[in-house]
């Protein structure tokens, strides 16, 4: 691992800003302070959370991250989240395109695009997320679907700009299945990801998809992938610090 390691707690639709107030106490006990040293940590509630969280990570060098925001800035935008809104809270990283998003809401390249320069503009940090389906997968299209979701999320924007951001692979068909991709063929993606975009070379990219403590450690061991989306094991403070102690272990290690 040669840049900066990030690891992101990506919570999803779970905890109310009562049960996430202790999963942050959890959080701050499981985690060493001196591992903050060598590694970003960020949890990603929802919205109704983010308030608790702000207020529970206070004092810590946790961040605070949010899972999608809306590309306009104000406006008629019924049930929408805009980008001032999550600055309130101290947010500081949105998650942008994930493949969720992409499915259940229809949220398309363009619509992307436009939500990752909307974060740009307000010094929000996007973790970008692409992925190919099982289909894709199966049919040794994974790199041409990822680069174009990539190219299309980045059209426009600088490359100053885009090695700021961080992008999250995250295979589809690995997501919530207790099974990640191997090691060798995640940073394999991730590096045609990076040739894909200038300024990528030196951008965070993360491997996201049933990533927990027992395959962490070699998923990290590849100096392609600098960190992990974290879905189901970042909801157990125990699971989630022993995947940031393995990022710490990683660099240790390079
Ligand atoms: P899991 O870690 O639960 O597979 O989720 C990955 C993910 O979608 C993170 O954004």
């Amino acid at each position: 691992m040669t840049r900066r390691p990030f690891i992101a707690g990506n919570w999803k639709m779970h905890q109310t800003g009562a049960s996430a107030r202790v999963l942050v106490a959890e959080i701050r006990a499981a985690i060493p302070p001196h591992s903050y040293a060598n590694v970003d940590v960020v949890l990603c509630p929802p919205y109704t959370a983010l308030a608790s969280v702000a207020q529970a990570i206070a004092g810590s060098e946790l961040q605070l991250g949010a899972q999608d925001v809306s590309a306009h800035e104000w406006g008629a935008y019924t049930a929408q989240i805009s980008a001032p809104m999550l600055l309130e809270f101290g947010t500081r990283y949105v998650i942008v395109g994930h493949s969720e998003c992409r499915a259940y809401f229809d949220q398309h390249d363009e619509q992307i695009n436009a939500k990752v320069r909307r974060c740009l503009q307000h010094g929000l940090i996007p973790i970008v997320a692409v992925g190919e389906t099982h289909e894709e997968h199966v049919a040794g299209k994974a790199r041409e679907r990822v680069t174009g979701q990539i190219r299309e999320a980045f059209a426009g924007v600088a490359s100053g700009d885009v090695e700021r951001a961080v992008v999250a692979y995250e295979p589809l068909w690995a997501i919530g299945s207790g099974t990640s991709d191997t090691p060798e063929q995640a940073a394999s993606v991730i590096a045609a990801i990076r040739s894909a975009v200038p300024g990528l070379e030196r951008a965070r990219c993360l491997y996201g998809g049933s990533m927990k403590p027992e395959n962490a450690a070699a998923l990290l061991a590849q100096p392609e992938i600098d960190g992990g989306l974290i879905g189901g094991a970042s909801l157990n403070a125990h699971s989630f610090a022993q995947i940031v102690d393995h990022a710490r272990k990683a660099v240790a290690a390079s």
